[in-house]
């Protein structure tokens, strides 16, 4: 694992966007239509919009690339604002040009267990079926989450059906009126799903950070941080700023 430190988070953004980039390049030179795998959060607003300057200055084009969604809420009536469909179309469809019927996010229309579990193993398949992700953008959740990973999750999941912790409901009702309006469950990619990408790319900004990040890059791999499995990739960037990096020995 890479670790790359950086001033602030207008930097931490540029140094992103630019593996993004790279990895786009990769893909079409190797005659692939590009994959990239999409969280959602504060973390990678910054890097959506260095990405958007770069489709601008002609760096770099996602007409022909597919986004996949990390995770998705359970429930949320479709074209509810706060859904990560919704939130990806704004934050980065419109703002890189990648067309919204490009973008594939796991569905969490299901009415019951066997209805989402079923839309879980389709993603799978639609991953699989594009050649698998180039690059894995994540964030990280204060306690070590990375998709909605909460700690104690299989090192070897795949995409399924997870209740959020309280923690994780209560950091993203912010989002929402009231937390009780925060969902209670969600479907996301799993750590093996994740774990399959190409190259993953972690961005982290700010002091609130700095545990997870010390505990996913130089604890010990652990289902207690989820983070962690970034050790066991052979292509992961961990890119922070000083005040996420402070935990870091
Ligand atoms: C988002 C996601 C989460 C967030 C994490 C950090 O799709 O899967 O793991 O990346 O909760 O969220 P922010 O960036 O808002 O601090």
């Amino acid at each position: 694992m890479e670790v790359f430190v950086t001033a602030g988070p207008e930097e931490a953004a540029r140094r992103a966007a630019r593996v993004v980039i790279e990895a786009v390049a990769e893909s079409v030179a190797a005659g692939r239509a590009p994959v990239v795998g999409l969280a959602t959060g504060s973390s990678p607003l910054g890097l959506y919009k260095e990405l958007a300057l770069a489709v601008d200055r002609g760096q770099v084009d996602f007409s022909e690339a597919y986004g996949f969604a990390l995770d998705e809420y359970v429930g949320l009536p479709a074209g509810h604002p706060e859904s990560y469909r919704e939130v990806l179309v704004a934050e980065v469809c419109r703002r890189v040009g990648l067309a919204p019927e490009r973008l594939h996010v796991p569905d969490g229309s299901g009415r019951n267990e066997s209805e989402l579990a079923a839309g879980a193993a389709r993603y799978e398949e639609l991953i699989r079926g594009v050649g698998g992700i180039d690059v894995q953008i994540l964030g990280i959740g204060r306690n070590g989450h990375i998709g909605f990973n909460e700690p104690g999750s299989s090192l070897t999941s795949r995409t399924r059906v997870k209740r959020l912790s309280s923690r994780t409901r209560a950091d993203n009702a912010r989002f929402f009126e009231s937390l009780d309006d925060v969902p209670t469950h969600c479907v996301t990619q799993g750590l093996g799903t994740v774990l399959e990408a190409r190259r993953l790319l972690l961005v982290a900004t700010g002091a609130s950070k700095a545990p997870a990040v010390a505990a996913a890059v130089e604890g010990p791999l652990t289902a207690s941080c989820p983070g962690s499995v970034l050790q066991f990739h052979a292509d992961a960037l961990v890119v922070v700023d000083e005040a996420a990096a402070a935990g870091l020995r």
